[in-house]
């Protein structure tokens, strides 16, 4: 049976081009050691997202979990406390590494739909008095997974920096899917990071690479931000063969994921229908449906799709997660919308 797979954009494969550009650069004589800056694919791809992300230099590291951790690490000091989005990745899904490794206290404060609002960051500040651990970053995810790929507009990202500088806090984007967002509201990936000191963008998700995330910021952000991935083990040496995907990724993949957007939206108008269903607009490519109605919790909603061939991830307790990606065409999403209604069809008569 064929599978289609939902439980998340990381199940990309790299694309053939991927593949052919990686023996390309080999056969060109462009792969070196990164760990020297001396390879050429590397560089470039550094340059390229430095420019797309409009900001002063960028360093590829090995994932999104390593590029969030190194841009706290970067820009703040042990003890510190950091405001997280309550559902945010940084805070719930990367094994505690921001204090179990760097030594930071996370602060998760409830967003509206993933957005921490001024007014919510204001009220809990921390006072600049010795019983109080300094609230020091404050980080932002867009899109936002849990509230189901929303998008942060840049006006409001503005807001809530403006709001940091006020408290001489730095703001870090964890900008996995931005170019989700980027894509959605049709204005350039720079506009959503203008006013944030770093950003980490992933090249493994929609964009279909097979590894590596990348990092931006100013030069002194950068060249902190280098040390700091060298003390976790992500100097790499002929990393070309990871830039060079990567670079297609940049080049060629970021437009298609409004392919991605329009099956999610025809999803949402299948399964919007289904009175036993309560389904969260989306605003890009991730699609949560509520169970509640129907009454049956994840994991069995989940084993039920499994048995028609469809993936997703159970652990969302009444919440089940769909995540349209480049492996999922028009005619599987019509296929997952009709054995929905099978399933909700057999559960209700
Ligand atoms: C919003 C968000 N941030 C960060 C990450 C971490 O990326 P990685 O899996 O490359 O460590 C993920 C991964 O799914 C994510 O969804």
């Amino acid at each position: 049976m064929k599978q289609i797979d939902l439980r998340s954009d990381t199940f990309t494969l790299p694309t053939d081009e991927m593949i052919e550009a990686i023996v390309i650069a080999h056969r060109n004589g462009r792969l070196g050691d990164d760990v020297a800056g001396e390879d050429q694919v590397v560089n470039e791809l550094q340059e390229k997202a430095a420019k797309i992300l409009g900001k002063e230099n960028a360093l590829l590291v090995t994932s999104g979990t390593q590029g969030n951790l190194i841009s706290l690490l970067s820009q703040t000091k042990r003890g510190d406390e950091i405001v997280v989005e309550k559902e945010s990745h940084t805070f719930k899904f990367e094994g505690g590494a921001m204090s179990s490794l760097g030594g930071l206290y996370p602060k998760p404060v409830v967003g509206v739909r993933g957005y921490i609002e001024p007014e919510t960051l204001r009220s809990v500040i921390s006072p600049d008095d010795a019983h109080y651990a300094k609230t020091s970053m404050v980080v932002i995810e867009n899109t936002h997974n849990y509230a189901g790929g929303a998008i942060i507009t840049p006006e409001k990202v503005k807001a809530l920096a403006d709001t940091a500088r006020e408290y001489n806090m730095k703001i870090h984007c964890d900008g996995a899917r931005l170019f989700n967002a980027a894509v959605a509201l049709d204005v350039p990936a720079s506009s959503f990071v203008k006013d944030v000191d770093s950003v980490q963008i992933c090249l493994s998700k929609g964009l279909s690479a097979p590894v590596g995330s990348i990092i931006a910021g100013t030069e002194e952000f950068i060249h902190e931000a280098h040390r700091n991935r060298k003390k976790m083990g992500g100097g790499m040496r002929q990393a070309g063969i990871i830039a060079a995907p990567g670079l297609v990724a940049l080049e060629k993949m970021v437009d298609r994921l409004k392919d991605d957007h329009a099956n999610a939206k025809r999803l949402y108008d299948r399964l919007a229908k289904i009175q036993e269903l309560s389904v969260e607009t989306p605003d890009t490519n991730i699609l949560f449906v509520n169970l509640d109605n129907l009454g049956i919790n994840a994991a069995t909603f989940a084993s039920a799709l499994k048995d028609k061939g469809i993936l997703v991830y159970g652990a969302y307790g009444t919440r089940t997660r769909f995540v349209l990606n480049r492996m999922v065409s028009e005619s599987d999403t019509k296929y997952v919308a009709d054995s929905i209604e099978e399933i909700v069809r057999s559960v209700t008569s």
